[in-house]
């Protein structure tokens, strides 16, 4: 009967406008959500990058990354102290040289710049945290590029694997606990290990920047270093178009012996982070990089979003997509405000 049907409809509706399932009860009070969250964040799972540049008295503001500084040899020693109180797991360095020429000579001289502030900054802290450094030559060539050019004026892959395995020598000599192979030239992790292990470096890890992408997000990092770069890296590093790609870049790696493998940028590639994170044996790390920094850190100078949530939630994104650490130029910040403890 009709009768009939209207009462049925009305139990129906009354039905949906009380649904049984809600998932809003675990989301009803801070306690509630803190005891459901799948994913931490702690200092633990951040890397600080630090610029140290030859030459300086003070440290030098960088535009294009507010807050964040080019360091003088000193200040470098007082923001690692500080970076191992705050329980950070580690400091990523890159050294900006005075001088350049075509073959980045500054890179496996023992008296380059990268190479004595990694001295100074492990007598500094020890085994209190894990001491980096960036294995790649463009902060020391006169042209800019990842590695050495050919007489045509293109970058030479094995002639350049040439250069890192001296410099991974000299990084191993100077102290550092894990080499950040970032040039992207084929063979670069197999290449640098035979020759760590031949010299007796046998305790020294390799961090391979595996699916580093030809990044326009790089740009502050630029200034940071004062790259001289003309041109591009798009004939090393990858096309953003390719996800496989990425992940052939890392099972390489893993099978060249890569102690840990990383997805750089981040954010744009966390589908690309997710698939390694779900096919590596060994850790899988990703890079936060200047330019994501930057956009956060212009936009909050305006006013216009909450630049510490949204570092933080750039960083519990990207470890959500897989990433065991992530190396941000806010990991300090954030952890000496109280906001990742
Ligand atoms: C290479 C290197 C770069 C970055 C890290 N290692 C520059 C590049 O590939 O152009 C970029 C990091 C960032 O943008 O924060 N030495």
């Amino acid at each position: 009967t009709a009768a009939a049907h209207d009462a049925f409809r009305h139990d129906v509706v009354t039905a949906a406008l009380a649904p049984s399932i809600r998932p809003r009860r675990l989301r009803q009070s801070a306690a509630m959500r803190r005891l459901v969250s799948e994913t931490d964040l702690r200092p633990r799972h951040l890397v600080l990058p630090l610029f140290v540049r030859e030459g300086l008295e003070h440290p030098q503001p960088i535009a294009s990354m507010p807050g964040v500084q080019q360091h003088s040899l000193d200040s470098l020693r007082r923001i690692v102290a500080e970076a191992a109180q705050a329980g950070l797991g580690g400091v990523m360095l890159f050294g900006v040289p005075a001088t350049r020429d075509a073959i980045g000579s500054g890179a496996t001289d023992p008296d380059g710049i990268l190479n004595v502030a990694t001295r100074a900054i492990v007598a500094e802290v020890g085994d209190a945290l894990v001491v980096q450094t960036d294995l790649c030559l463009d902060e020391f060539t006169d042209h800019g590029h990842c590695g050495v050019l050919d007489a045509r004026g293109h970058v030479d892959n094995d002639a350049t694997l040439q250069r890192y395995t001296a410099m991974a020598i000299a990084q191993a000599e100077a102290g550092s606990h894990l080499l950040g192979l970032s040039g992207m030239m084929d063979g670069q992790t197999a290449a640098v290990r035979a020759a760590l292990d031949a010299a007796g470096h046998t305790d020294v890890a390799l961090l391979a920047y595996s699916a580093k992408y030809a990044s326009a997000f790089y740009g502050p990092f630029r200034d940071a270093v004062e790259s001289q770069l003309t041109g591009d890296r798009r004939t090393y590093q990858l096309d953003p178009a390719n996800g496989r790609e990425g992940v052939r870049e890392a099972l390489l790696d893993l099978d060249e012996g890569a102690d840990i493998v990383m997805v750089k940028p981040a954010l744009a590639y966390l589908d690309v982070l997710r698939q390694v994170a779900d096919r590596s044996t060994v850790p899988v790390w990703a890079y936060m990089v200047s330019g994501e920094y930057a956009m956060i850190a212009a936009a909050a100078q305006n006013g216009w979003l909450d630049g510490d949530r949204a570092q933080l939630e750039g960083l519990v994104s990207i470890r959500r997509a897989g990433a065991d650490v992530v190396l941000s130029y806010a990991a300090l910040d954030l952890v000496q405000k109280g906001l990742v403890s």
